[in-house]
This record gives C-alpha cells, structure tokens and sequence, in this order.
C-alpha cells in the first residue's frame, strides 16, 4: 500500500511537472518554442533551450599512443611514451599494451564511428610513425599510407577530420638528442613536421590543432614527472618547456581566416597562412 502510495504521488508528481512546463500539449513543444527577446546578458534567463545548429560538429576524440597501438611495426619509431612507461619513471600501473590496436583494426573502429552516429573524430597523427627520429627526412611510406587510408574512410563516411599533430608522443631521438622541449630547436623541427602534414593531408583536413595539452607536457612531463619524459625539474624548464610549446603557434602573417578552410590547395598556399591558421585554431581551443 506503502509502495503504491509513493509510486501514486510520484507518478503525480510527474504529471504536475509536465503540465507546468509543455500547458499539457505533451509533445514538449512549448520548450522548445524560441524568445526573441531572449538575451545572454540577462540573469534571469539564465537556462537557454535551443536547437544545435546543423553544422555543430558532433564527435569523439582519440590519440594515436592510446589508440594505435602496433608500437613497433611497419618502421615506426619510439617515442618518449614507449621508453617511459618501461623505465621505473612510470608512476601507477600505465602499460603500452596494444590497446584497441587501432593501426591493425581501423576498420572496426571506422564501423564503431559509424555506429556512434559522429559528425567528426578528432584523432592525432604519431610523429615517430611517419618519422621515426622525429627529423623530416625520408617518410616512412607505411605510417604515411595508414593516415591517408584513415582520412579517405572518414571523408567517405561523411565524418569531419579534426587532426592533432602533437598528442605528446614525441620521437625518442628528439629527447635523447636535444633534451625534448627544453630545447628551443624543437620549435624548426615540429615546424618541418607540421608543414609535411600539411601538405600531405590539408588537402582533405579543415581541422588543425598543433599542441594537445600543452600545459600537462610542461608540467607533468618536466615538473612532476608523472608523464612522459618524466623529468623533475625546477620551474624555469618548465617554462622553457612551455614556452617553446607555445612558439609552436607562431603566427608569422595576418593573413588568413579564423577557422575557417584555407581556400588553396596546400601546395600551393604560403606556409605561413597555414600556421596562422592553426595559430587561430589553437587559441580557440586555449580559451575554451
Ligand atoms: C530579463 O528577462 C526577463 C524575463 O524574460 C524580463 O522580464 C526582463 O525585462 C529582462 N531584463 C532586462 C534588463 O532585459
Ligand atoms: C639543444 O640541442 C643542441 C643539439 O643537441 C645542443 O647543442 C644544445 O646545447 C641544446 N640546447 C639546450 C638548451 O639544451
């Protein structure tokens, strides 16, 4: 009786509420209605209800040392995250183990988007699978053909590419050689990379962000040294570190549209209309 009783007032309850808020036409309509007058500035307005606008992108996000797994095939390189999660640095019980293996099953990855119903997938491209030292020599054709098969299926599936060219997985070769991004001479290396990724790809990616994070690459890789490198450092590295991450978005021409597509083709657009592009995309991602 007891239990009847609360499921009545409940179920009561429930009714009262819709009525107050749809005037009982109960499809939710009136909710949904628009106020012209409606203002942001206006605190009693606080709660606004409103439609997404068709070109909202709707998506899931990865990055390629937690998703791609196959670490060690097809010529890629290490990077710092391979070395430190094996090294006793490592802090808790991170492994590298393959993870989803993405490299090996992207198609099942590419039906699970599908599936997901996105609008877009952000994922970030390994630096040591298309280099594996990090320095812009000879690409490595497979990492290379991984990339441009990823990006082709998510074009043919009407899924919007948002690409992160640094998702801290940073070429073992640059840590060992240059002490990682306490060295200013990362900034010319991850610029040659940036711009073979741009003309590799920008044919078909609208979306660049440069640095994922930068703020936890600073400090938890070279202050607290939970994260790869896992370096324990004084404050100034870490502001080197972060300074030269920020250098990665420098802005060398006013020239160019915020977020919006580069208009040329990438061979033939000015490099540095593309890095100002990412410049504007990259403070975006800062402030919000
Ligand atoms: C704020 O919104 C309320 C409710 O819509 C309205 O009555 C009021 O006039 C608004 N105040 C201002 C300053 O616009
Ligand atoms: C940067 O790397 C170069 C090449 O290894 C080295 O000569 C130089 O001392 C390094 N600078 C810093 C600040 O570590």
């Amino acid at each position: 009786m007891l239990v009847w009783y609360r499921k009545g007032s409940l179920a009561l309850g429930a009714l009262v509420f819709v009525w107050i808020v749809t005037g009982f036409d109960m499809n939710g309509r009136s909710v949904w209605i628009k106020d012209p007058n409606l203002s942001p500035v206006n605190e009693t307005q606080m709660f606004l209800y409103d439609t997404f606008p068709p070109e909202f992108l709707w998506g899931v996000g990865t990055s390629a040392f937690q998703v791609e797994g196959s670490q060690w095939k097809d010529g890629k390189g290490p990077s710092i995250w391979e070395y430190f999660i094996q090294s006793p640095l490592r802090a808790g019980s991170m492994t590298d183990d393959d993870s989803s293996d993405s490299y090996t099953f992207l198609e099942k990855d590419l039906s699970a988007l599908d599936f997901l119903g996105v609008s877009s997938y952000q994922f970030s491209i390994s630096w040591p699978r298309l280099f594996p030292t990090g320095v812009v020599t000879a690409v490595n054709e497979k990492g290379l053909h991984y990339y441009n098969r990823l990006l082709n299926s998510l074009l043919h599936r009407r899924i919007e590419p948002v690409v992160t060219l640094y998702h801290w997985d940073l070429p073992l070769t640059l840590q060992e050689e240059y002490g990682g991004w306490k060295n200013e001479s990362l900034v010319d290396i991850f610029s040659d990379f940036a711009m073979f990724c741009f003309k590799a790809f920008g044919d078909r990616v609208k979306y660049w962000i440069t640095v994922h994070n930068p703020y936890l690459v600073a400090w938890q890789g070279y202050g607290t040294g939970i994260h790869a490198p896992g370096e324990r450092q004084e404050g100034a590295a870490v502001y080197t570190v972060g300074h030269n991450l920020i250098k990665t978005d420098q802005c060398p021409t006013q020239s160019g549209e915020q977020g919006t597509v580069p208009k040329a083709p990438p061979n033939e657009m000015p490099g540095a209309e593309v890095t100002h592009f990412t410049c504007q995309l990259y403070q975006e991602q800062r402030y919000l």
